[in-house]
């Protein structure tokens, strides 16, 4: 018996742009840390057919994605002990895709936020509403949707904006349930708003669209540059200075413990200069920066290395991948047309009730239970007992143990599936061979 499903927790990544000190404090950080606790089995993905909505320059899609995989592993991922891998090595998400497109309505989509942002901004500037939007940006919250679902992701961190999407991807995993079985599983999202936003050089949120990030992995000399810039008041040495409000204060708060962090407060308030200010933030995240950024560099230099991990991770993925879209192409119809149709259990008009275990005794003196559903159908009987003690026991560990039992049922279920489906192969091959 393997021991009892572990959450999975499961993220993308976009692979665009280049990483700063805001997505390393915001994302990157908290990602790692949650990814190393031992309860949760973690999901990592690049999502580079995502990345291919915005951009449509296939060097800078290549370096992003690059850029974005090792900084993530030098920033301390686990490819052993987190699944790693880049989206499209899993032929099985545009397969999904396709068959959640198939159940989603069109007027979901149009209300996605990415889309309607874009409609809007055409209607104001007085173009065609879809002047110059793909389809994979409608597209885009199914794409998504496959992502965690292929996976069976309980929880999902993802930034607030990302919430509706989160959503959509309930709404779609609950349509094809109702249409084909229970066969997907409704994600949740986690969204943490207590993750530090930090300021940037301008005292404004660091982001891209402001031009005022710090780049992650520059060159030392780089990042010095970049913080002796940080736009500070004009108090003089010796002057007491404020934390409140100070950009230079809130990204070493980012960094420091709270007592180095108390420590820095102490010394605003004793007038530290400027300049001494910024030495200190220097050193201080050079201390967390430095060793990740020679494996960065490490790895930038020998993309062969994350290449590799990729496809081991890929590998990962697609050993549930493989089995699961399997089962899910049966469902939906999607079989060999000699294949005797599977008794759909799941399938048909919604179960309403929950099922429920009733003791009893039979002539033979023993002691019975049996699982019914709401309809009276017999799902599971038990053989007999000595004891009404004894059949209640193995009630009681049903009930408590009975979600890993099922859930390990179904993995094994998975797993058949993809036998069966090879056993089929090798079937229609000596049929060919005979037939020749
Ligand atoms: N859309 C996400 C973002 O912009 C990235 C992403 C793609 C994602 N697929 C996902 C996040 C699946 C969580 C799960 O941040």
């Amino acid at each position: 018996m393997t021991p009892s499903p572990r959450l999975r927790v499961l993220t993308g990544i976009n692979t665009t742009g280049t990483p700063h000190l805001g997505n390393y404090v915001g994302a990157i950080r908290p990602t790692v840390r949650a990814s190393r606790q031992p309860d949760t089995e973690s999901f990592l993905f690049l999502a580079d057919y995502h990345s291919l909505i915005k951009c449509q320059d296939p060097e800078r899609v290549q370096r992003s994605t690059l850029e974005i995989a090792a900084s993530w592993l030098a920033a301390g991922l686990d490819p052993e002990h987190v699944t790693f891998y880049r989206q499209s090595d899993i032929p099985e998400i545009p397969q999904l895709t396709w068959l959640l497109t198939c159940v989603t309505g069109k007027g979901l989509l149009n209300r996605a936020h990415a889309y309607k942002a874009a409609t809007d901004q055409n209607q104001a500037a007085g173009a065609e509403p879809d002047d110059g939007v793909t389809a994979g940006l409608f597209m885009y919250p199914v794409l998504m949707a496959a992502d965690i679902l292929m996976f069976k992701a309980h929880k999902v961190p993802v930034g607030r904006d990302q919430a509706q999407h989160l959503e959509m991807a309930r709404d779609i995993a609950a349509s094809f349930n109702h249409l084909y079985g229970d066969l997907l599983i409704l994600p949740e999202a986690q969204i943490d708003d207590h993750v530090a936003l930090l300021p940037g050089l301008d005292g404004r949120k660091m982001s891209k669209s402001y031009n005022n990030v710090i780049p992650l992995f520059g060159p030392a000399r780089e990042l010095r540059k970049q913080i002796m810039g940080i736009v500070t008041d004009s108090r003089a040495p010796g002057e007491p200075k404020d934390t409140e409000g100070s950009a230079l204060y809130a990204i070493y708060r980012a960094f420091a413990e709270d007592d180095e962090a108390a420590a820095f407060a102490q010394a605003f308030a004793d007038g530290i200069s400027w300049a001494d200010a910024k030495q200190q933030l220097c050193d201080r995240i050079e201390q967390e920066i430095g060793p990740m950024r020679e494996r960065y560099d490490h790895l930038m230099a020998h993309p062969a290395e994350i290449e590799a991990l990729l496809l081991a991770g890929a590998q990962k993925a697609r050993a549930i991948a493989t089995p699961y879209i399997g089962t899910l192409r049966q469902a939906v119809g999607l079989r060999p047309v000699d294949a005797t149709p599977k008794r759909d259990k799941k399938a048909g008009p919604a179960r309403t009730g929950l099922p429920s275990f009733k003791q009893y005794r039979e002539k033979d003196g023993l002691f019975y239970f049996k699982l019914t559903s709401p309809d009276g159908t017999v799902l599971l009987q038990s053989k007999g007992f000595e004891s009404p003690r004894d059949a209640g026991r193995v009630v009681k560990q049903l009930q408590t143990e009975g979600s890993s039992a099922l859930a390990e049922l179904e993995n094994n279920l998975d797993a058949l599936e993809s036998q069966r489906q090879e056993v089929e192969k090798a079937l229609e091959q000596l049929r060919m061979v005979a037939e020749a």
